[in-house]
């Protein structure tokens, strides 16, 4: 089975990471000095927010220069070490790629900006506008995605912020200035590239209006009707399914297995396009059904269920509880980390990938920055909207909250930065740090661990087959496991009282938490606690 499909996904956000300069931001020497760490943790694939130039007015996705790195990260050479590095621990390196727009600085931008004759002027997608905006597309923050530019007296067309300009890929020389760019970074050995908002890439040829539709709110995995429009012909087109197959087939040229993971939204059958009808889209795709998560088993046992039927392999799904744009998860379960155990055992053990965001190995909690003081530019955008109303409405709005820096240890700013934080740390403890979490066996940096370790250790949980299997309580899931003879049993307890279950006879225990018991032929799963069984001998059956 390819790495990819086996693999677990750690995202490291550059900015918030360590800084190693004292100027208070994260940076790529800064990374280096952690990446023992990162290897005891058991990380497999770290994929890199953006560190290349940029104005920084979204915080690297807002691209002044794809193959060179912004001073605030450090150099080339910083970054070729770093791929070095982490390939020598036997790690891989995914790099954030964003295809489908530009910073406003990008010298192809002010090129195509200047006159309407500029052999660049193609590049980005303009149209006139008779004094008001060419359609009516809305953009996915919300806002008429047409911006008016005075030089040529016609409208740029951006998907996301006014400054982020969306290429246009219907001009050949796009595609192959930005083929370049995979290729400049695969022959460095980069191992994939996520790609950002890439359901956005291809806009209607027609420019007609989107039609009318009830739905106000987006929510992470489903843009396509937001802002009262079903986004028809600005997001999700076909040909963003065939440009994920044009992709695809141009980095399968590299011997090192390169892949690539899209971050789409819709419906399940929009993402299956994007993955393609024969699996030659993309690679994987991000799936955001955790973002939202119920805490109940029957919620984890419909995802599964959905997912077999909907994503059988050779499709992998995802599993992703946060994201740089998203509340963290430690958040929505009122920071406590016995119920993260549950959710991190499913995670990590179903099939799929696991894509974790830094941080959420110790259960760094979210800041508590108002919309009003905010850096992050949705935030500027919505700054009168109060904190307290925008978490009511359950849209969040300011993403400085998820990207506070990580808590390392209990020296001066959690061992993060010798100088002043770009971000505040926000409250937090030394039971939260990385070093005191380390020493304690019972923490969630080290149940993160074993979690890393099991995948590891067992082909079974990296390709296996997955059954869920009926149980009497509706408290508790189990998912049954199972790769040529061996298969391992799964039991969670997500209800409030102690649960007594019939195993099969034949068992080893392999992991428990939470206070569980094997005695014989039973099991005692106190609320929130979990175990880990190999079956010996027999096949799932129900219990
Ligand atoms: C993606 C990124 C987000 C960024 C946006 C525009 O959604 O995850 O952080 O602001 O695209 O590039």
């Amino acid at each position: 089975m390819e790495w990819w499909k086996q693999t677990s996904i750690y995202q490291i956000y550059p900015w918030s990471f360590q800084d190693s300069n004292g100027d208070g931001i994260g940076d790529l020497k800064g990374i280096l000095k952690r990446l023992d760490e990162i290897q005891e943790l058991g990380v497999e694939t770290i994929w890199f927010s953006p560190f290349y130039q940029s104005p920084g007015e979204d915080f690297g996705y807002d691209i002044a220069d794809y193959t060179k790195i912004d001073p605030r990260f450090g150099t080339m050479e910083d970054c070729d070490r770093l791929i070095k590095e982490i390939h020598k621990r036997k790690m891989k390196v995914v790099l954030d790629m964003v295809m489908n727009h530009t910073s406003d600085k990008h010298p192809w931008f002010l090129e195509s900006k200047s006159s309407v004759t500029n052999p660049k002027r193609e590049f980005y997608i303009w149209k006139k506008g008779r004094k008001k905006p060419p359609n009516n597309w809305i953009s996915m923050v919300g806002k008429s995605g047409w911006n008016y530019d005075q030089t040529t007296d016609e409208y740029y067309y951006s998907n996301f912020l006014s400054f982020q300009p969306d290429l246009n890929y219907r001009n050949p020389k796009v595609k192959l200035a930005m083929f370049g760019v995979l290729d400049f970074w695969l022959k460095k050995g980069v191992d994939g590239f996520r790609l950002d908002i890439f359901n956005s890439i291809y806009k209607d040829e027609s420019f007609q209006d989107n039609p009318f539709s009830l739905r106000f709110f987006p929510t992470p995995d489903n843009h396509d009707e937001a802002f009262f429009q079903k986004k028809q012909y600005n997001l999700n087109l076909p040909e963003s399914f065939s440009f994920a197959k044009e992709v695809r087939k141009h980095i399968t040229k590299y011997k090192h297995k390169p892949f690539l993971i899209g971050e789409v939204s819709g419906s399940d059958q929009v993402l299956k396009s994007f993955l393609g009808e024969k699996a030659d889209g993309l690679n994987l795709v991000f799936q955001f059904e955790l973002i939202h998560f119920q805490f109940q088993a029957k919620f984890f046992k419909q995802l599964l269920l959905k997912n077999e039927t909907i994503f059988p392999s050779p499709y992998t799904p995802t599993y992703v509880l946060g994201n740089h744009d998203q509340r963290r998860y430690i958040d929505r379960i009122g920071g406590d980390r016995n119920k993260a155990k549950l959710l991190v055992c499913f995670q990590f053990l179903v099939r799929g990938v696991p894509i974790i965001y830094y941080g959420e190995e110790i259960g760094r909690g979210e800041g508590r920055i108002s919309n009003f003081k905010g850096k992050d530019p949705i935030a500027k955008m919505n700054r009168f909207v109060p904190l307290f109303l925008s978490n009511l409405l359950g849209i969040y709005i300011n993403r400085d909250n998820c990207r506070l820096p990580m808590l390392w240890d209990d020296s001066p700013n959690a061992g993060f930065t010798i100088g002043t934080s770009w971000l505040p740390l926000g409250t937090f403890q030394k039971e939260d740090t990385v070093a005191f979490q380390k020493k304690d066996p019972e923490s969630l940096w080290n149940h993160y661990r074993v979690m890393f370790q099991i995948r590891k250790e067992w082909q079974t949980i990296r390709e296996g087959s997955l059954d869920t299997i009926e149980m009497e309580s509706d408290d508790v899931l189990c998912f049954a496991r199972k790769y040529k003879d061996t298969i391992l049993h799964v039991y969670l307890n997500f209800g409030n009282s102690r649960e007594k279950i019939r195993i099969p006879n034949k068992t080893k225990l392999i992991y428990a938490f939470g206070g569980s018991i094997l005695s014989g032929s039973f099991l005692e799963l106190p609320s929130l606690s979990g175990m880990i069984l190999q079956v010996m001998g027999s096949k799932p059956s129900r219990e």
